[in-house]
């Protein structure tokens, strides 16, 4: 088992450590040539660096630990054929000039016009990560897997399967024929694919106010059975209440305003059964790993990223409470973590 989960991890995150090698030796010398300092690294951020490598492989090691241990399969990423990548890859690296000019100019409103105006709501329709498109395209759809596995050095999936360790608990010894998950934000689908690798015959929704994003998740997913996607608000999610056994929201809480989110987690309580359970995953918090305060600091300012901030200081157990919902634990995964919250059984 070892073998083969190194086998198809390690050339995986090699690939995407090679492209963010790459990006900042771009990144380096756009920035030389305007004049700027890149003066080299810092002790701190060589300290750093270990860090996330030592973080990384403890990550890795919890993967391959749940897999032994049958909590979910040996993971097929499915990032897709040679060809597919390396298409990727090239809608990643032609993005990234735009993005730099977009960073230099602080255009992040590019995305709101008279076609995309009062369509979505306004916090939505805008250059998130600076990316051409925001998240309105096919191309923005296409590029965004390589872009997040780049950011976590193809640790990205890793990261999301840890999501399904709490899921996994209240399934246990249940028919998963007769469960149902909602996964909000679901995005271009990869999250959903690890679920249904793991639970074949579950029945899941997968919603996202992205129509470019469901069609990707519906093409990436078309061979799943019981599987439903949907472009909707997950600030009103078009399911009755008391509804879903689970409901997972994975990188999608830093995304959104303070009132908004608040709004979310409201919804995702409405929708789930008494004893169901919430997931939610996204960035570390300041203070979880004080050694990377600095970084998670930084990151809102490099990637557009408007309400990172608020985020990272969000007391989400308390907005839970106040939905009815109970904070059950933590868990951390490299530079994310895992937040599990319970809906009182009646
Ligand atoms: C950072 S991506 C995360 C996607 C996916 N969950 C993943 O694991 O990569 C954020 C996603 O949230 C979606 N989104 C943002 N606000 C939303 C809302 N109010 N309702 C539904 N989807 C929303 C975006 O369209 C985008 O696909």
């Amino acid at each position: 088992m070892r073998l083969a989960y190194a086998s198809r991890q390690l050339p995986r995150m090699a690939w995407y450590a090679g492209h963010l090698y790459v990006m900042r030796r771009l990144s380096e010398h756009i920035r030389q040539q305007e004049g700027e300092d890149t003066r080299s690294k810092s002790r701190s951020d060589s300290r750093i660096d270990r860090r996330l490598n030592a973080d990384m492989a403890a990550l890795l090691k919890q993967d391959l630990a749940n897999i032994e241990a049958g909590i979910y399969p040996l993971p097929a990423d499915r990032d897709g054929s040679l060809l597919t990548l390396l298409d990727r890859s090239r809608l990643f690296f032609r993005d990234l000039a735009e993005v730099h000019e977009r960073r230099k100019r602080k255009a992040t409103r590019e995305v709101l016009n008279d076609s995309t105006r009062g369509r979505r709501p306004d916090y939505y329709l805008q250059n998130f990560h600076f990316q051409s498109g925001g998240w309105l395209t096919e191309e923005s759809a296409e590029r965004y897997d390589t872009q997040v596995e780049v950011l976590f050095r193809g640790t990205a999936n890793a990261m999301r399967r840890q999501a399904l360790v709490p899921i996994a608990e209240v399934f246990a010894g249940r028919d998963q024929r007769k469960l149902s998950l909602l996964d909000l934000g679901c995005g271009t689908g990869r999250f959903l694919d690890s679920v249904k690798q793991a639970w074949p015959r579950l029945p899941v929704l997968g919603l996202d106010l992205s129509e470019a994003y469901i069609r990707h998740a519906r093409r990436h997913l078309e061979h799943r059975s019981r599987t439903n996607l949907v472009v909707a608000n997950a600030e009103a999610i078009p399911v009755p209440g008391e509804s879903c056994d689970a409901v997972t929201s994975i990188f999608i809480m830093h995304e959104l305003p303070p009132e908004v989110r608040r709004t979310v987690i409201a919804e995702a309580s409405r929708v789930l059964k008494p004893g169901g359970r919430l997931v939610l995953m996204d960035s570390l918090q300041q203070g979880d790993e004080p050694d990377y305060d600095g970084m998670l600091e930084r990151f809102p300012q490099y990637y557009h990223e408007p309400y990172y901030q608020s985020y990272v200081s969000e007391n989400f157990p308390a907005i839970a409470r106040r939905t009815g919902l109970t904070h059950r634990d933590d868990t951390k995964a490299f530079v994310s973590k895992v937040m599990v919250f319970d809906k009182t059984a009646d």
